[in-house]
């Protein structure tokens, strides 16, 4: 299969499944306006012990955890999590402390997590992760408040039944304010930055999703949103995050006019996440540099926000290469602030769900052991500036 094809099939598939939110593990449901999470303190210290509790020496990446690098880089390294095996793994909830400084919950923060029924508000999953973030000193994005992308011939992918089965336009609007605000209000705390949109775009092409949002309220509710969570949430960084716009290309040149259009139209967006899902051998690193070189010409900054790079076996050093080619870009261009990794450890990947086992796309095994790619990134992050 071609890369694009690839991707979008994965995508794809990934898409289907999100109405599962197949690793939410809560069963218990409280109301909106319920407790904000015990621990909220939130922002990094930028700590001068390591984690490994030896002396991190940049000249020695072995000495140094990520988290140690990226913090000397002033860059964030964070993973996707999900609050299962944050649970039930000390090993899983070890690494992710030693090695990140910043978490996004994987799905515990979609619509369909926090309120697939209406009025029934589940926080249980995303008050583990922003808890365990919190008690670690690690930051949180807010991933994601809106994901209304068409998948296949459904119109409402990623959207609970109620806002997209809304008998009006004005109900539809209501639904997404009182999500906004539900769930901004919750964690503003904790959260430090939010995906306000995620996928506007199609996920193939370049032109405006068609989804149900968009055709009910028009562009407009994307702007709405960004008013609404800057006013209630004002020092967090917004973002669109978006899929396959890691190249120049047309996806990409339609990302840009419709942030553009959008900021014209006064929504207040910071930043834009290019999600990173690439194939291994197909990370274009000049490309790469030249996108984000884009945005920040724009005045926006820019994350890699959802960065896996699937792998078999036999191709691990390529793709250790690949990933210090997605590090190293992001280091050389100012407006790169973060790189998020799509998840921990092989041992729990979305990718295996859609391309089937041992997808292995991470930078740990699924024993906990550093790939060639952990030790890649970590010689990228140690060299000097
Ligand atoms: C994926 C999760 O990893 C899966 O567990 C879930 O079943 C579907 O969603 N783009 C995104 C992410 O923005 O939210 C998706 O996450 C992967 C594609």
């Amino acid at each position: 299969m071609r890369h694009g094809a690839l991707v979008v099939a994965v995508l794809t598939v990934a898409g289907l499944v999100a109405a599962a939110c197949s690793d939410s593990s809560s069963e218990e449901a409280t109301r909106a306006g319920g407790e904000v999470p015990a621990s909220s303190t939130s922002r990094p210290p930028g700590s001068a012990t390591t984690a490994t509790g030896t002396p991190c020496d940049p000249a020695v990446p072995q000495t140094c955890t990520l988290r140690d690098l990226a913090d000397r880089r002033d860059i964030l390294i964070g993973a996707a999590v999900r609050p299962g095996p944050l649970a039930d793994d000390l090993r899983y909830a070890e690494v992710l402390a030693a090695e990140f400084n910043s978490v996004t919950p994987e799905n515990a923060l979609k619509w369909q997590s926090t309120e697939a029924d209406h009025g029934t508000f589940t926080w249980d999953d995303a008050d583990t992760i922003t808890r365990f973030a919190a008690e670690h000193d690690q930051r949180v994005r807010g991933h994601t408040l809106v994901w209304p992308n068409t998948v296949s011939d459904q119109r409402y992918g990623t959207l609970p039944d109620h806002v997209a089965e809304a008998p009006d336009a004005e109900t539809m609007q209501r639904h997404l304010d009182d999500h906004i605000e539900a769930v901004v209000t919750r964690y503003a705390d904790v959260v430090d930055r939010w995906d306000v949109v995620n996928e506007p775009l199609q996920t193939a092409g370049a032109a405006l999703d068609p989804n149900v949002l968009t055709e009910t309220l028009g562009e407009g509710w994307i702007v709405r949103a960004f008013h609404q969570v800057r006013e209630l949430d004002p020092d967090a960084a917004l973002y669109v995050n978006e899929p396959l716009v890691e190249r120049p290309g047309a996806k990409h040149e339609a990302l840009m006019d419709l942030v553009v259009r959008l900021r014209d139209a006064g929504a207040p967006i910071d930043g834009v996440g290019l999600q990173g899902h690439f194939v291994s051998g197909q990370v274009d690193r000049a490309g790469l540099e030249t996108v984000m070189q884009d945005w920040d010409e724009l005045g926006l900054e820019v994350a890699i926000t959802e960065l896996d790079i699937p792998t078999v076996a036999s191709d691990e050093e390529r793709h250790a290469e690949q990933y210090a080619e997605v590090m190293g870009a992001c280091l050389a261009i100012e407006a790169c602030v973060e790189v998020t990794l799509w998840g921990l450890t092989d041992a729990h990947t979305w990718l295996d769900d859609s391309l089937g086992p041992n997808s292995d796309p991470l930078l740990f095994d699924g024993d906990y052991e550093p790939k060639p790619a952990h030790r890649a990134v970590a010689a990228t992050l140690a060299e000097s500036e």
